[in-house]
């Protein structure tokens, strides 16, 4: 990471904090999967993506692909070391004469109305202050019959899942961070840095901007770990999680300690018990870390991670 006083650190620490870094990321979905849900939603056909958030890349550069082989990507984020970076890692896989970057927000797309096939985000909608504008931005420029589809998480059904079997909690420790959880999203949600659930809320959105055909389901790839953790993707999220855990940060909506006391206090949590959730928090991080280098960490791992798409209306 970068030294925290300089200009680009917020960039890059956050980089590091949603994994951008190295390729957890291009482990999320199954490729079989992606190529289902292309067949189901028709995407061979579609020429014009653009993904909306689109980070380093990631998501966008794996749908491209999916789409008609004469397709273009537009990406857009508000970071402009992501959009260059996107544009790099375009080069890289082959993507660049197909594929162009511009730094642009979410909510004013400085797109056509009615220009694009489809329009996708991914993890992008829970960071936002209001889903809604996003959304209709997206469907606005979606052309008439075009897709709007987006994967966004419910990140509380995510942590309960993560907490069965946590190694070395109690019942107590677990219902505490998941207090300490629900305070941090309520906390992150009215300071305007976006409902880390909103997944949950998408198809009442996509309805509410008038998409239509709305269809919903599950990204059904985990992420198991099983002892001794020997495949290429255990390998890549045991490195992933370990490099939080080292990092000192909380494996929560909040992160560091300093973001997550601040959206415990502006979600209405008592400051006095703040410091006991931290501890408890990073209790949790460190007994994690212990099991997986003895090797007795095992899960399922499920994400709840929803691909919601609708079409636009003629
Ligand atoms: C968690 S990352 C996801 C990146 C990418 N979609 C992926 O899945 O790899 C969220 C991205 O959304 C961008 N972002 C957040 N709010 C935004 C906004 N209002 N307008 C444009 N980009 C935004 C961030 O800069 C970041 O790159």
């Amino acid at each position: 990471m970068s030294d925290p006083s300089t200009p680009e650190a917020p960039a890059a620490a956050y980089s590091w904090l949603v994994g951008f870094d190295g390729d957890w990321r291009d482990t999320w979905w199954s490729q079989d999967f992606l190529e289902l849900v292309a067949a189901r939603l028709g995407l061979g056909e579609l020429r014009a993506l653009v993904d909306v958030g689109c980070g380093v890349g990631h998501w966008g550069q794996r749908r491209l692909p999916l789409l008609h082989r004469d397709a273009t990507l537009v990406g857009l984020d508000r970071e402009p070391g992501f959009v260059a970076r996107a544009a790099t890692a375009a080069q890289a896989r082959g993507l660049a004469a197909r594929a162009s970057y511009r730094q642009a927000l979410a909510e004013a797309l400085p797109l056509a109305t009615a220009s694009a096939d489809l329009v996708t985000c991914q993890t992008v909608l829970i960071h936002v202050a209001d889903p809604a504008v996003v959304v209709a931005e997206m469907a606005r420029v979606a052309r008439p019959g075009g897709l709007v589809l987006a994967a966004e998480p419910n990140n509380f059904g995510e942590k309960a899942s993560a907490l069965v079997g946590a190694p070395g909690l109690s019942r107590t420790d677990r219902l505490a961070l998941l207090e300490l959880e629900a305070v941090c999203q309520d906390g992150k949600r009215l300071a305007g840095s976006g409902d880390s659930s909103v997944g949950e809320r998408l198809p009442g959105l996509f309805a509410a901007a008038g998409l239509c055909d709305v269809r919903v389901c599950q990204n059904e790839k985990c992420a198991p770990l099983v002892p001794p953790y020997d495949t290429p993707g255990e390998r890549t999220e045991l490195r992933q999680m370990l490099s939080w855990i080292d990092g000192g940060v909380w494996l929560g909506v909040g992160g560091t300690r300093e973001q997550t006391q601040a959206w415990y206090l502006g979600g209405g949590g008592d400051p006095a018990r703040f410091d006991v959730l931290w501890s408890v928090a990073r209790r949790e991080a460190e007994a994690w870390k212990a099991a997986a280098l003895a090797g007795t960490v095992s899960g399922a791992r499920g994400p709840t991670f929803y691909l919601v798409a609708g079409r636009r209306g003629p």
